[in-house]
């Protein structure tokens, strides 16, 4: 291969641990792994980590309602979103959890070197108490009455009636949402991150701005937060780290009493996982992780975790003596039909309800696909969209494209194809064959910038001139006259030899309809790569049954019914 061959390790960000997988989540997990799937197509070494996040006190009250351990909850949790990452194709390296002993250690040994640095400060806050309780509650589990517009029931740090934010302590009438008691104000010390230490500012505009790390949206949203308010001073405030017993997480070396705040742990949950995959793989830790690595080390996360992910991940990474990160990719939201995901519509819709109605997971990692553009914009799921595309373009232009064909190869010509047409000097088909070819610049460009929405549309186009052909040249009526054989062996050949090609286009998007292609299609014995575009090594092409089927609006009917369904049950 003339490119030589990248390394690269690739997260996606790691779930709670006390929710279910929905659609939601799955725009990022799907686009992680169509990205992982094509750097792997292109030879590149690869190492794909997610894993659970599992600690936090919404977690451990959870587990008490329910009655179980946080260690149980979060075992069970692990089971389910595994099988709905695999139930779509997501192939992680490693699915881990970050309640492990790596990230334990790795949580310790990178505080104890910012305290080394003198990069972490205690000092004493108030916060509110929840005296039944016994312990001081985060901002979500305190409710009462906004202080702007008198709204009641509102969460302790902003009011869905008005949009006000504001601290707890300014609510009208507060109580704990954990136990209904009136909370208290009490002092405790906490252990912070100075980020306003000049040499992190330093370090963060450098690192974050014009430096390709990071899309432009991104990099636009870090020169506000790294700017200067008017008085000159750096807008970065000092980062609280611990919160304290009771928690769900790891104690702070040398604090009895203190545990690490879980967005503290959870991105080193990465370095956990990749720890975790190396002594697995017997590959060394720090040649992924040490501070001149060439290793690339890629984020895909949502656009409302990028604060964390671009300022404290590469802060605590780099003063914690490791390598930050190569780049940060945010997306956007999911809408449904245009609104927000909701219950009571039935269009909050689990990964599991849609792999239990017996929906293919492959329509929506192709629709999804097709919307998400490398950028932060929000994305939609129109229902009869995601029913048209998949029936037009999936079924009606690729599927039709073997199925048009294969039946006469093996009828007729003891199922061999010819080879590339361009070696026969045959000039019209050749020409397809050589259109099919030349796309792989521009498709694997997309790819790269994460923009497979153009990749679709490009595979969509090849589609088209595929499809052209095959009416041009009419094979069910060639079929029928005599004296044909030959040219119809020539355009069978050439029409499937380009149907491998737009099935090797495909492959990251659609890894389980293309392993089938490979196997049942084509008979062959080891995966496509993309190296094979110019001469797919089909040689023959065997009986093989719907490669894929299209949806129906009952289905789809269904599926929201299902999801309406379970909120009435769960309630
Ligand atoms: O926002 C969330 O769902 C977090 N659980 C994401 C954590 S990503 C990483 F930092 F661990
Ligand atoms: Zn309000």
């Amino acid at each position: 291969m003339s490119t030589p061959r990248r390394s690269l390790f690739i997260t996606s960000a790691l779930p709670y641990a006390n929710g279910a997988i929905h659609l939601g989540h799955l725009v990022e997990y799907i686009q992680t792994d169509v990205f992982a799937r094509f750097q792997r197509l292109m030879g590149h070494e690869v190492v794909y980590i997610c894993a659970d996040d599992t600690h936090g006190t919404p977690i451990m009250l959870r587990a008490q309602t329910e009655g179980i351990t946080p260690e149980a909850l979060i075992d069970k949790t692990w089971q389910a979103h595994t099988r709905d990452f695999a139930g779509f194709g997501v192939a992680f390296d490693l699915y881990y959890t970050t309640h492990s002993p790596e990230n334990r250690e790795l949580a310790e040994g990178i505080y104890l070197a910012l305290k080394d640095k003198g990069l972490i400060e205690i000092k004493t806050i108030e916060q509110m108490y929840d005296p039944v309780q016994a312990m001081f509650l985060p901002d979500r589990f305190i409710k009462g009455t906004c202080p702007k517009c008198g709204a009641k029931d509102q969460y302790g740090d902003s009011c869905e009636a008005c949009g006000a934010t504001y601290a707890p302590t300014d609510l009208i009438d507060p109580v704990s949402a954990v136990s209904g008691a009136k909370p208290e104000t009490r002092e405790s010390e906490h252990h912070f991150f100075k980020l306003s230490d000049p040499r992190c500012e330093a370090f963060l505009q450098d690192w974050a701005l014009d430096s390709g790390r990071l899309q432009p949206e991104a990099a636009n949203k870090l020169r506000e937060w790294l700017g200067r308010d008017d008085n000159g001073k750096s807008r970065l405030g000092d980062w609280d780290i611990s919160r304290d017993a009771p928690y769900f997480g790891f104690e702070i070396p040398g604090a009895p009493g203190k545990y690490f705040y879980v967005w503290l742990d959870a991105p080193i949950g990465y370095y956990a996982g990749l720890k975790k995959w190396c002594s697995d793989h017997g590959k060394d830790f720090s040649d992924y992780t040490k501070p001149d690595s060439s290793i690339e080390q890629i984020h895909f996360i949502g656009k409302d975790i990028l604060y964390f992910h671009t300022l404290f991940w590469p802060a605590m990474l780099h003063f914690g003596g490791f390598r930050s990160p190569s780049r940060v990719y945010a997306h956007g939201f999911l809408t449904v039909d245009g609104a927000k995901m909701s219950k009571s519509r039935g269009t909050f819709i689990t990964a599991q309800s849609y792999l239990d109605q017996g929906l293919n997971p492959e329509w929506l990692r192709y629709y999804f696909a097709g919307k998400l553009n490398g950028s932060m914009e929000d994305l939609d799921l129109n229902l009869n969209d995601f029913i048209a595309r998949v029936n037009s373009d999936l079924v009606g232009k690729f599927v039709n494209i073997a199925s048009r064909c294969a039946g006469f190869v093996r009828k007729r010509y003891d199922s061999q194809l010819l080879g590339d047409a361009r070696d026969q000097g045959e000039s019209q088909h050749a020409q397809l064959e050589a259109q099919l070819s030349q796309a792989a610049p521009a498709i694997a460009q997309a790819y790269e910038a994460r923009d497979t929405a153009r990749v679709v549309r490009e595979i969509g186009l090849l589609m088209d001139a595929v499809n052209g052909y095959v009416d041009q040249h009419k094979p069910w009526e060639l079929a029928k006259q005599p004296g044909t054989e030959q040219a119809l062996h020539r355009i069978l050949s050439t029409t499937l030899r380009c149907f491998a090609r737009l099935s090797i286009y495909l492959k990251p998007i659609l890894p389980t309809t293309v392993a089938r292609v490979e196997s049942e299609v084509f008979g062959l014995h080891q995966p496509f790569d993309w190296s094979q575009l110019d001469r797919p090594p089909v040689q023959s092409v065997g009986e093989f049954g719907h490669l894929l089927t299209r949806v129906d609006r009952d289905a789809i009917d269904a599926l929201i019914e299902a999801n309406r369904s379970s909120l009435q049950t769960s309630q």
